[in-house]
């Protein structure tokens, strides 16, 4: 089929006064008995086009099934618009309907519906004007995170896999994958599973992290990047969590922390910068609709230093605050939001770099430092968000990670092949995790990590 792609017709001038094909869904039509007007939009841009019908040319049964929700196709002439807030529009010369849809039961009938009703109707929501931006932008950030690692010499697009017997975060929460019977499982004398009778031959799950494996790949070909789905079991129900997140995992040799801030430092300025110029119309959609800052706050993001301190610095920091925060401060506990938020928003008011966090509330992995109490962990904090990276410099001692293994009872026969990076030509060596749906939140200015991808998985909830 012959069809112009509405974006383009926005921004090709040289097709004024020329006949188009345009395809896509009615979000409206109004008018009276001599001219009606339809708003089109085929997902391309946010923009809808309007389509002039001059009835003397078309009768009110050809415009019947021309309701919200219905699919068309318009032949017509593309012209300079006199109504006010649209460049062009189309006189309709012809029609085809591929599909009515009945206003008595089509749920997208007016604007404004709730984003908690549209989760209802996430089979239907990319059609709005809010979600069809929301999955713009998130493809064009997916095509920056392939464009900052192609355009630096030495990295290379690793794909980790997903069913996995290793647990890598080490907090247990991962999403069991088998094809025995549950109900009936075969048994060992014991009593427990025989998982020897299991697809695999052993336990497995679906993974929380390509990063041990990123790390094989680091440690051959320099530097790589994974960038894929994952998984985990964690019951939290938060407006920042997902059971299944997509992750951009970078993982370089030859690499200490300082490098590695700067990498995720520099990669998301790369990031943010691209929205800002490839996805005009739809920040501005969001500017204007959800948050009036938001615009304002991803120039800040690009244009100004990320502050680095460490752990215990922050922890002065909010102890000094004087703020009743719900979760009490105290050095070795982990940071609740509020504490992340805290320093971000209130004391620094820029994004912050935290590192060196007690060994205790972090993984197996990370290097330890001279003071033995502390591990070489960087995490990035964001305004609105919170954390968005995780990573660290990674420990390249065999002995040291043995022994970290051996401290945190880890199964070794699960660790062999992990291991012998150790032994065999080690190397310093670092990476880190970025939340994509954490990005998508952060460019969007959206609020729930439920509306930036397209299906939520969350506890209680995996449906379409
Ligand atoms: O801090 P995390 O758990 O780090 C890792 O998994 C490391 N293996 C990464 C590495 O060093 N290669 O997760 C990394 C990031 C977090 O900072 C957060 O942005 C995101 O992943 N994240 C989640 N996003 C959505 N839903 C969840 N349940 C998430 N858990 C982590
Ligand atoms: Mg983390």
């Amino acid at each position: 089929m012959k069809r112009n792609v509405i974006a383009s017709l926005f921004t090709s001038p040289e097709l004024i006064g020329q006949e188009v094909d345009v395809m896509g869904w009615v979000r409206t039509r109004r008018g009276n008995k001599h001219v009606q007007f339809v708003a089109l939009n085929d997902g391309s841009t946010i923009k809808n086009l309007q389509i002039v019908f001059d009835m003397s040319e078309f009768t009110d049964q050809d415009l019947k099934p021309v309701t919200t929700g219905s699919a068309i196709h318009v032949k017509g002439i593309l012209v300079e618009s006199m109504g006010k807030g649209q460049s062009v529009e189309v006189q309709a010369k012809s029609l085809e309907v591929f599909g009515s849809a009945d206003p008595e039961t089509y749920p997208l009938q007016k604007k404004g519906h709730t984003l908690e009703f549209l989760r209802e109707k996430a089979h239907l929501r990319p059609r709005t004007a809010t979600f069809g931006a929301v999955l713009r932008v998130r493809s064009a950030l997916a095509f920056a995170i392939h464009e900052f690692f192609n355009r630096r010499k030495g990295y290379y697009y690793l794909n980790t896999p997903l069913i996995t017997a290793s647990d890598c975060e080490g907090a247990g929460a991962m999403f069991q994958v088998t094809t025995l019977d549950i109900s009936n499982p075969p048994r060992l004398e014991d009593g427990s599973v025989d998982y020897s009778a299991d697809f695999f031959g052993k336990p497995t799950a679906l993974t929380v992290s390509g990063q041990l494996e990123g790390e094989l790949g680091a440690t051959a070909l320099g530097g790589i990047y994974t960038f894929g789905p994952t998984f985990r079991a964690e019951n939290s129900n938060t407006p920042r969590h997902l059971s299944e997140f997509w992750m951009v995992e970078p993982e370089v040799a030859f690499f200490d922390i300082t490098d590695d801030m700067d990498l995720a430092e520099e990669f998301i300025k790369y990031c943010v910068q691209y929205a800002l110029d490839n996805c005009k119309d739809d920040l501005e959609f969001f500017n204007e609709h959800y948050d009036k800052e938001l615009l304002d706050r991803l120039k800040f993001v690009v244009e100004n230093d990320f502050k680095r301190l460490t752990y215990t610095e922050g922890i002065e920091i909010l102890k000094a605050s004087g703020k009743k925060f719900e979760f009490p401060v105290e050095w070795g506990t982990d940071l609740q939001s509020e504490h992340e938020r805290y320093l971000v928003e209130q004391h620094f008011k820029r994004p912050v770099i935290l590192t060196d966090y007690p060994k205790e509330i972090k993984a197996f992995y990370m290097k330890l430092n001279d003071d033995n109490r502390t591990v070489r962990a960087m995490d990035v904090l964001f305004p609105q968000i919170g954390e968005i990276i995780g990573g660290s410099e990674r420990e390249a001692d065999y002995d040291k990670l043995l022994g970290r293994i051996e401290e945190l009872n880890i199964p070794m026969k699960d660790m062999w092949w992990y291991l012998d990076t150790r032994r065999f030509g080690t190397v310093p060596h670092a990476g880190f995790g970025l939340g994509f749906e954490r990005l998508v939140l952060f460019v969007t200015g959206m609020t729930n990590i439920r509306d930036v991808i397209p299906f939520p998985r969350t506890p209680n909830n995996a449906e379409f």
